[in-house]
C-alpha cells in the first residue's frame, strides 16, 4: 500500500452491557463446570445484553466514545460500516439505524457480514475508501449480541459467546503510519461447520424452524478449531511479508478472541511473549465481530499501545473466514 494515502486510527471506544454471565451461573443452567470451560476456552465469564438492547444500541455507545476521541462530530462522518451477524433487522441495516441514532447525515452506511472477521473486512473497506480519495473519514464499528442466536440449554454453545462493540474511527494520518497491509480470505466451503440454519431465503422462519431450534449458531467446534488454528499462522505471516514485516517486528498482536488455546497456539507458532499479546476472552468470550476491536480498544485505554507501535490484528470465523490487518499506530 506504498505510495497511497495513509489510512489509521484516529479514535477508538468500545462498549460492554452491564450484566455480567459468568461459570458459576452457567453450571446451574447447563451441565457444565468452571474447570471446564476455564481448562478448553480460557473464559470465565461474558457480558449479555439487556432484553431492551439490540446491536445498534451497543454499537452507538461504542461508537459515540469512538466520535469523542477522534474530535469528529456525527455530522462530519462520511462513511459508516457496522460488521456484525446479529442486526436488529435483516432491513434497514444496522448502520443505517446508527446513522440516524448518532445524527450522521451526510454519511453512506452499509452493515458487513463477514462473522468473527468482520471487523477487519470493514476496516479494509474503509481504508480503500479513503485510500481513493472517495471519503476522508469512516467509522468502523464490530458489533454482535450472540445472545439472541445462542441456545442457552446446548452446553457445546452456550458458554462460549457474549455481547459487545468496538468502534474505530478512520482518517488520514501521517506519512509512514497507519494501515500497512491486509489479507482477508475465504472458504466457503466450509460454511456448513459454523452458521445460522434459518430465517433467511433458505429457509425462512416457521413454527417447525422454531422448534428444530435452527434459529440458534450451529457449530463443528473441533473442525472450526483446527481452521483458526491454520489460518491464524498463515493470516498472520501473509499480513507481515505484504507489509515487509517479520514477526520480530509486531509491538502488539491482537488475535480474535474465541479460545485462549487457539492464542496459545498462534504465539507459539509465532514465537510471541505474553507480553506481546492481548488476550481478553476471560472477560468477554467470543464476541464475534466486536472481539478484536474490544480487545485493540481495550488494550489502547491500557496504555499497551503507544505512537508509532506495529500491531497486528487477526480474526477468523463463519464463512468461513479469515482477515489480517498490520498497522502503524
Ligand atoms: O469465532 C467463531 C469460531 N469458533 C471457535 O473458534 C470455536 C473453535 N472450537 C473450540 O473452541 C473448541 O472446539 C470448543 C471449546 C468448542 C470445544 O473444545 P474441545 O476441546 O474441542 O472439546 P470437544 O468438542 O472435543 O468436546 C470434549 C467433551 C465432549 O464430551 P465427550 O463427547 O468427549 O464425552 C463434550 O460433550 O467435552 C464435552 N463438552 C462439555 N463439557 C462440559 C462440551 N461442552 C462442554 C461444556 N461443559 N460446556
Amino acid at each position: 500500500m506504498k505510495n497511497l494515502r495513509p489510512v489509521g486510527v484516529i479514535g477508538a471506544g468500545k462498549y460492554v452491557p452491564e450484566r455480567i454471565l459468568d461459570n458459576a451461573e452457567l453450571e446451574k443452567m447447563v451441565e457444565t463446570n468452571d474447570e471446564w470451560i476455564v481448562s478448553r476456552t480460557g473464559i470465565r465469564e461474558r457480558h449479555i445484553a439487556a432484553p431492551e438492547q439490540a446491536t445498534s444500541d451497543l454499537a452507538y455507545e461504542a461508537s459515540i466514545k469512538a466520535l469523542a476521541s477522534a474530535g469528529i462530530k456525527p455530522e462530519e462522518l462520511d462513511l459508516i460500516i457496522v460488521a456484525t451477524i446479529t442486526p436488529d433487522t435483516s432491513f434497514p441495516s444496522t448502520a443505517c439505524i446508527l446513522q440516524d441514532k448518532l445524527g450522521a447525515k451526510k454519511a453512506a452506511a452499509f452493515d458487513l457480514s463477514a462473522a468473527c472477521s468482520g471487523f477487519v473486512y470493514s476496516l479494509a473497506a474503509a481504508t480503500g475508501f479513503i485510500q481513493n480519495g472517495m471519503y476522508n473519514n469512516a467509522l468502523v464499528i464490530g458489533a454482535d449480541t450472540l445472545s439472541r442466536i445462542t441456545d442457552y440449554t446446548d452446553r457445546n454453545t452456550c458458554v462460549l459467546f457474549g455481547d459487545g462493540a468496538g468502534a474505530v474511527v478512520l482518517g488520514e494520518v501521517p506519512q509512514g503510519r497507519g494501515f500497512q497491509s491486509f489479507d482477508l480470505g475465504a472458504e466457503g466451503a466450509g460454511g456448513d461447520q459454523l452458521k445460522l440454519p434459518a430465517g433467511g431465503s433458505r429457509l425462512p422462519a416457521s413454527a417447525e424452524t422454531v422448534d428444530a431450534k435452527q434459529h440458534f449458531i450451529y457449530m463443528n467446534g473441533r473442525d472450526v478449531f483446527k481452521f483458526a488454528v491454520r489460518v491464524m499462522g498463515t493470516a498472520t505471516e501473509e499480513v507481515l511479508r505484504k507489509a515487509e514485516m517479520t514477526k520480530d517486528d509486531i509491538d502488539l498482536f491482537i488475535p480474535h478472541q474465541a479460545n485462549i488455546r487457539i492464542i496459545q497456539s498462534a504465539m507459539q507458532r509465532l514465537n510471541l511473549s505474553e507480553d506481546r499479546v492481548m488476550i481478553n476472552v476471560d472477560k468477554y468470550a467470543n464476541t464475534s465481530a466486536a472481539s478484536i476491536p474490544l480487545a485493540l480498544v481495550e488494550a489502547y485505554e491500557q496504555g499497551r499501545i503507544k505512537e508509532g507501535d506495529r500491531v497486528v490484528m487477526v480474526g477468523f470465523g463463519g464463512g468461513l473466514t479469515w482477515g489480517g490487518a498490520a498497522l502503524i499506530w
